[in-house]
């Protein structure tokens, strides 16, 4: 088992909004590995986007953040903009669901990957250009080096969302994290692009942290999933026994509502995820949750081993042996 390469300990993230505090992610801690590839899944709103774009400091002035975020030994807590800048593209890099936005429409391709490779080491314009070729080859771009004098507009979504990528990885970042990086492509360019990925993670050993909804894809390509609910991670475990000895409640909601098909966004749980702005007492879930009793409502759970797995449920137990 590797050592971690990123660290989230006990990390919140409070925004102020005309409504109030708005608690967006509470307490958190999370590992990711060197090399791996983990998983983050949840229902919209749990808090999978705010925690990791809190630790690239990509949060608006309205964002409190305590906790700690290490990165290879780095404190990205409280660090300053410049620091963050050396960070972002170097050894650390975030890509999103939207690959249009991520790209600016006036530049070639090329060059915004060169200009990505320049910002953080000393290359001449002719080296970071042929890199640029280089990395449009990489993540699968044929005639790279004709399409790397084209402007994004000339793309389809999925070869946008590879050059995405290649400017993602151009510096050999550390850690990749992918925040719903298929969820607005077609099916069948979905694969394409999560192939893309793990080869990054395997070809560069690059750790790559896959924020998704759906967990068909993270049975296909992820070693160990976090499961986050209102702000909070409430299960963690590898992904066999995700699937075969869930020990979370919502887990086992998240698992009852997988399509078939595996590949469609999942149909929700019944009820609704609780209003951030006044996170209930105890356990989050409870009001959704068949085994609730009394005592959920009194402190707010934590992960604890169950199994192989660790669960922030207190009746983790019961839920294990329960049909
Ligand atoms: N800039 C912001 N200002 C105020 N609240 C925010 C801001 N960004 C996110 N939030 C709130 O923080 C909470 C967590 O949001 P987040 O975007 O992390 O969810 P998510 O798990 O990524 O959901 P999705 O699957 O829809 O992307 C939500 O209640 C959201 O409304
Ligand atoms: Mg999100």
């Amino acid at each position: 088992m590797s050592a971690p390469v990123l660290e989230i300990r006990d990390l919140t993230v409070t925004f102020t909004t005309p409504l109030g505090p708005l608690a967006a992610v509470r307490g958190i801690d999370l590992d990711v590995r060197a090399g791996e590839m983990l998983a983050v899944v949840g229902e919209s709103g749990s808090g999978k986007s705010v925690s990791f774009l809190a630790a690239m400091g990509l949060l608006p002035k309205t964002a409190t953040i305590t906790g700690s975020v290490l990165l290879d030994g780095r404190q990205l807590v409280g660090a300053s903009s410049k620091e963050l800048r050396a960070v972002r593209g170097q050894l650390m890099s975030m890509i999103f669901q939207d690959p249009l936005s991520a790209l600016n429409p006036v530049h070639r391709v090329g060059d915004q990957i060169a200009e990505m490779l320049q910002a953080h080491q000393k290359l001449s314009d002719k080296a970071a250009k042929a890199r640029s070729v280089d990395l449009l080859e990489i993540v699968g771009i044929p005639q790279s080096g004709d399409r790397a004098l084209q402007y994004p507009h000339e793309f389809s979504g999925g070869m946008r969302q590879r050059v995405v990528i290649a400017i993602a990885i151009a510096n050999s970042p550390k850690v990749l994290i992918a925040d719903e990086p298929t969820t607005a492509l077609d099916v069948t360019v979905q694969a394409q692009i999560l192939e893309v990925i793990q080869k990054v993670q395997k070809q560069f050993g690059t750790a790559v942290v896959l924020i998704t909804h759906d967990l068909g894809v993270v049975a296909r390509v992820c070693e160990r999933v976090n499961v986050m609910y209102a702000g909070r991670v409430v299960e963690r475990a590898e992904i066999g026994d995700i699937f075969d000895a869930p020990s979370h409640p919502y887990t086992r909601g998240l698992l009852a509502s997988l399509p078939q098909a595996g590949v469609e966004r999942l149909s929700p749980i019944a009820g609704f995820p609780p209003n951030m702005l006044r996170p209930p007492a105890g356990c989050a879930f409870r009001a959704r949750c068949p085994h609730a009793v009394a005592e959920c409502g009194e402190t707010l759970p934590t992960l604890r081993q169950i199994g192989a797995s660790h669960s922030a449920c207190i009746r983790a137990e019961e839920v294990l042996t329960s049909s």
